[in-house]
């Protein structure tokens, strides 16, 4: 491609990623955009605005000679964690943000937008560099997730229960039982090679030692887990580990995130307001700790994140992502072969990896050596995407991270076993 062609296309995948977040957040009041349902969790109008804050401050301010920043307050309040661009408003008090409003959030956007379309379109004496604009697109991408993860968070603490859509299509009801599949050990090539768009945390590419294992070809069910709660799983410290069953007291867990008990049944707050639990959908919204209790409950164990990644290597990255509207996850009806099913898509899935430095890693030069590794330290990697994933957004070398009490992302497990 000539240069017109490639920032016509650099410009065509900014409008569609920037439009994909206003479609989001539509269907959503300036109430529901506004408030916060814990510190964990941010106002889908405090995403929609660091967002921009994120093009304005790394992008237009330093590569768009003439750039009038829109507010020069809003570096303030919509700076997220970036020490070295300043001092910010504290997270937990993004909620109480009533102004700026949603209307002058818009016009933030599009004031922003039409920058960037400029210098997308050669405006600057010199082009931005073209990694900064990918690692712009891609961190709106991830606060697309986050958004909706966050406003099921703020309508699950509505005792209304309010849908984000009434309209979500259900998906298949009925899975496969699974089956183990088994791999060999041997050494392994891990992380992303470079070539095409990845965060800095997946590299370099390094060979890893991975011992004979076995896989699940599916994720855990919501079935299985009502088993695990019938069994005393939350009721049985030997299967916990100390942290976890600590966290099992305070929090005083007896099913995963977002599930009640009533008329008889089981029932998960979802997006499309609360629904019975599908037997056969994947389990979701279940921290670390729960995660592995159910492992050790069932003589198994979390993957290693090389396991997890030598399974997926040259799946197709696709699967029950937000392009297939549902907004949750579902079963799969695919009959057992011998690959893994739901690797892409549907929940994150915990592995036992602490979320930390591969050999060679070395954070990008600047304020957005920030952005991921300096965070490594006393979390846990997941994988795969999940059902409010951006379709294309994730890899087999991508690395999500939480800390291991989380669960109001859409994590979920996948068993493993020593061969
Ligand atoms: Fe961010």
């Amino acid at each position: 491609m000539g240069h017109t062609a490639v920032a016509a296309a650099a410009a065509q995948f900014y409008r569609r990623v920037r439009d994909a977040t206003e479609a989001l957040a539509a269907p959503l009041s300036a109430e529901d955009q506004t408030v916060q349902s814990m510190p964990d969790a941010s106002p889908v109008k405090w995403h929609r605005a660091h967002t921009t804050w994120f093009f304005e401050t790394f992008l237009l301010v330093p590569y768009l000679p003439g750039y009038r920043v829109f507010d020069p307050d809003f570096a303030y309040l919509f700076n997220s964690y970036y020490e070295a661009a300043g001092p910010r408003h504290p997270r937990p008090q993004r909620g109480l943000l009533t102004r700026p409003g949603v209307a002058e959030v818009t016009a933030y956007r599009a004031h922003v937008d039409a920058a960037m379309l400029r210098l997308l379109d050669g405006a600057a004496p010199a082009e931005p560099p073209a990694g900064l604009v990918a690692l712009g697109l891609a961190h709106e991408e991830q606060h697309r997730e986050l958004l909706l993860m966050d406003i099921l968070s703020l309508f699950a603490a509505n005792p209304l229960r309010p849908a984000y859509r009434t309209d979500l299509p259900d998906g298949p009801k009925a899975g496969g039982g699974g089956r183990r599949l088994s791999f060999d050990g041997g050494i392994r090539r891990i992380g992303h090679e470079g070539g095409g768009f990845a965060f800095d945390n997946e590299g370099p590419a390094h060979d890893v030692l991975v011992h004979p294992f076995r896989l699940h070809s599916r994720p855990v069910t919501c079935g299985a887990w009502k088993a695990f709660i019938a069994d005393g799983g939350y009721t049985t410290p030997t299967l916990w580990l100390s942290d976890g069953w600590a966290a099992v007291q305070a929090q005083g867990w007896t099913a995963p995130g977002y599930w009640r008990r009533h008329d008889g049944a089981w029932h998960v707050m979802t997006l499309g307001g609360e629904r019975p639990v599908e037997d056969d959908a994947p389990v979701t919204h279940v921290s670390l700790y729960e995660a592995d209790a159910f492992a050790r409950w069932a003589g198994a164990r979390l993957p290693t994140e090389a396991e997890w990644e030598t399974a997926a290597a040259g799946l197709p990255c696709t699967g029950n992502t937000v392009g297939s509207g549902r907004l949750r996850p579902a079963a799969d009806p695919a009959p057992d072969g011998d690959r893994p099913l739901q690797m892409f898509g549907d929940v994150w899935e915990w592995t036992s990896g602490a979320y930390t430095r591969y050999p060679g890693f070395r954070p990008a030069a600047g304020a957005v050596g920030e952005y991921n590794g300096k965070f490594m330290a006393n979390q846990f990697v997941l994988r795969g995407g999940c059902c409010v994933t951006p379709d294309g957004h994730v890899r087999a070398t991508y690395r999500n991270f939480f800390y291991p009490h989380q669960r109001w992302m859409f994590s979920g497990v996948r068993l493993a076993e020593d061969a």
